[in-house]
């Protein structure tokens, strides 16, 4: 497995591999991986016959008083996770060689980034998207691997590909949860052990929905106020969200109908958690 940091290095090996005819799958990552990165390698290895990974804690996608100098980062214990996935190659560029002096050109997006996610943080998506084509743009894989707990994030960068006709399919795998329920994250390295047991609330509240959803409630006034009622009997959950949207274009709606996205974020002390599921109504 290679590491490398340049970008003319990325270009040239996965220059070689399209010239003998060879599948690249790709994952976009900002690091610190854990079981649910895994799964999306695991996939990625097993429908390309070269898997990249990216490695890059991208500053454009925080706000100012955001996590991005806090954002955990082990580069060591990173490139052994991959090396025994079979990953080819993981570029983990430095800051610099993303952004060159003088840097100011950007993807930004009308529809999809404003509700959920985008009211508390309203520059994260523009600094995905520029991210995201910039390494399409660097790494031209065949197809790219995003997790559904972010899914708003998912479906941003379809329709990004979708609008700016990038020739890299996109694919979503399913949320990775610990056993007792919490989705997977980097960022739940920053809960207590207290705060860790709270966050259950999270993936308990979405279960509530869940089977109220399953068992034929179409009205997400109904949806959204079982979820909060019970994220409410948790003390040190403070809510962000609670939202029912249209997957694909994040908009909310009054009557489940298609393919909806439940989602809410919410703060266990001062760390930001969301979780989702999707429905098929
Ligand atoms: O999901 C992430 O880890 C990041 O948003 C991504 C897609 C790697 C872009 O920095």
């Amino acid at each position: 497995m290679k590491i490398y940091g340049e970008i003319s290095k990325v270009r040239e090996t996965v220059k070689n591999w399209k010239r003998k005819g060879l599948t690249v799958g790709f994952v976009p990552t900002m690091g610190y991986l854990h079981e649910g990165h895994k799964s999306l390698i695991d996939t990625a290895r097993k429908e390309n016959d070269r898997v990249v990974v990216s490695i890059f804690v991208n500053p454009m996608q925080f706000g100012p008083s955001e996590d991005f100098a806090s954002y955990p980062r082990d580069l060591e214990k990173d490139a052994k996770l991959c090396e025994d996935a079979g990953v080819d190659l993981i570029f983990h560029p430095e800051a610099d060689e993303m952004y060159a002096d003088g840097f100011c050109s950007y993807v930004d997006m009308n529809g999809l980034t404003t509700e959920l996610c985008g009211k508390s943080r309203p520059i994260h998506f523009r600094g995905v998207q520029t991210v995201v084509l910039k390494l399409f743009h660097i790494v031209t894989p065949d197809r790219a691997y995003f997790g559904q707990k972010d899914a708003q994030q998912l479906a941003v960068i379809k329709r990004m590909v979708r609008d700016l006709n990038v020739d890299t399919e996109i694919i979503g795998c399913p949320i990775i949860r610990e056993e007792d329920g919490l989705a997977k994250s980097s960022r739940n390295t920053y809960l207590s052990q207290e705060e860790r047991q709270a966050a259950l609330i999270l993936s308990r509240s979405l279960k509530i929905g869940k089977e109220l959803v399953d068992s034929g409630e179409t009205n997400a006034a109904a949806v959204k106020a079982a979820i909060t009622a019970e994220l409410e009997t948790e003390p040190l959950a403070k809510i962000d969200y609670v939202e029912v949207v249209e997957f694909n274009t994040i908009t909310p709606v009054d009557t489940l109908t298609g393919s909806v996205l439940v989602a809410i974020a919410v703060y266990i002390g001062k760390t930001r958690l969301i979780d989702n599921f999707i429905a098929t109504v």
